[in-house]
């Protein structure tokens, strides 16, 4: 016969895997769950606004305002905006008025006066869902910094204003520690006690500062460097040696940074843009009174196309050698084109290029 241990063990072990992860999930529930409540009660609150005016003709006969009067507080009514609370499908929401449509009624009908906000009796007092602003957890704690201030003003305290959550504090953007009182790298403290921190950001060349000025930097950042006053500067890279950029490219500084970009077609190497800065001028350019200019070859005194019957076409930087009109290349030569059926679409438009690059 089996011994019954080694199946108790296991079974013991999957109770407590399920609890486990019930725990996790039952506390990530109560935060969903509270904003299950508090959408259903700010859409009862709608509810209750939209039927005010309800069942009201515009006369105002006695008759009228009995009528009214019955209905502000009848069943008739607390149906109209129940019927209302959720989107058809919301499934949380539906379920949470349908459990508890009872509580509705209760409420409706005898809590209503003393406790006239929902909210608080229904989702915090009553399911237990929710907790009051500035307070988490199971037992409603107030957060870091008391339930008026939570995370002392500069946070979002964990699970606020719900039953879950663990009340730790999400600093806003320039404070960080458990209070959100110390500040952020790159900001300084401007204000501060016990209770209240104001965090400024440092100057653009500042890593970490104790003020807002370039001379007020602890470190400088990167591409800034500390001058003899003590003040962080912008590093010039174009001036290191050796230059940051490529053969055939200018730096351009900037605050902190530096880029590289490409020179002129016209240059071999340049020191800013344009055809005027080149230090030497390109193959197929020539230095005109400063500036590398596109050389004309085909007008050059020897003749560059010199086969018969082409023509010489000069474009940026080069040239090219075209059979002239009438006549396309065959073997390396310009022949006459056929006079062929003229209906007929030639292969190739008259005059094929031919590169002289690549003769
Ligand atoms: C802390 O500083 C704030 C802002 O200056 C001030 O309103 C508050 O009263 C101060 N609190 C204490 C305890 O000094």
């Amino acid at each position: 016969m089996l011994s019954a241990g080694p199946q108790q063990l296991r079974l013991l072990s999957c109770v407590t895997i399920l609890l486990f992860f019930h725990a996790i999930v039952a506390k990530k529930d109560l935060k969903s769950a509270c904003s299950t409540c508090r959408q259903i009660t700010d859409n009862f609150n709608k509810g209750f606004d939209r039927t005010a005016k309800q069942n009201f003709g515009g006369g105002n006969t006695a008759w009228e305002e009995r009528k009214l009067s019955k209905y502000e507080t009848s069943e008739i009514r607390l149906v109209e905006i129940l019927e209302e609370l959720c989107e058809s499908s919301s499934f949380d929401c539906n379920r949470m008025v349908e459990e508890n449509e009872e509580l509705f009624e209760t409420w409706w009908f005898k809590r209503k006066t003393k406790n006239p906000d929902l909210h608080k009796w229904f989702c915090i007092e009553t399911l237990k869902v929710c907790c009051p602003k500035g307070t988490f957890g199971a037992d409603c704690t107030a957060c870091v910094g008391g339930s008026e201030k939570p995370c002392h003003g500069r946070g979002v305290c964990d699970g606020d204003g719900t039953r879950g959550g663990n009340g730790k504090c999400s600093c806003d953007h320039g404070y960080k520690g458990d209070l959100c009182l110390d500040c952020m790298d790159g900001f300084f403290s401007a204000e501060r006690n016990d209770t209240f921190s104001l965090c400024s950001e440092c100057h653009t060349a500042c890593k970490t500062c104790d003020g807002p000025t370039s001379q007020d930097c602890d470190e400088c950042k990167e591409g800034w460097e500390e001058d003899d006053q003590e003040a962080c500067v912008d590093v010039n890279e174009c001036a290191k040696d050796p230059p940051p950029c490529k053969e055939n490219q200018y730096c351009l500084n900037s605050e902190g940074s530096y880029s590289c970009k490409t020179c002129d077609k016209a240059c071999s190497g340049c020191s800013g843009a344009g055809s005027d800065k080149c230090r030497s001028c390109s193959d197929g350019y020539r230095d005109v009174e400063g500036s590398c200019t596109d050389v004309d070859e085909c007008s050059e005194s020897e003749a560059v196309c010199a086969r018969e019957h082409q023509e010489c076409v000069n474009n940026h930087g080069s040239y090219t050698c075209v059979c002239s009109a009438g006549f396309h290349e065959q073997d390396g030569e310009c022949v006459q084109a056929q006079q062929q059926d003229p209906t007929e679409e030639p292969g190739s438009p008259e005059g094929s290029e031919n590169s002289h690059e690549e003769l």
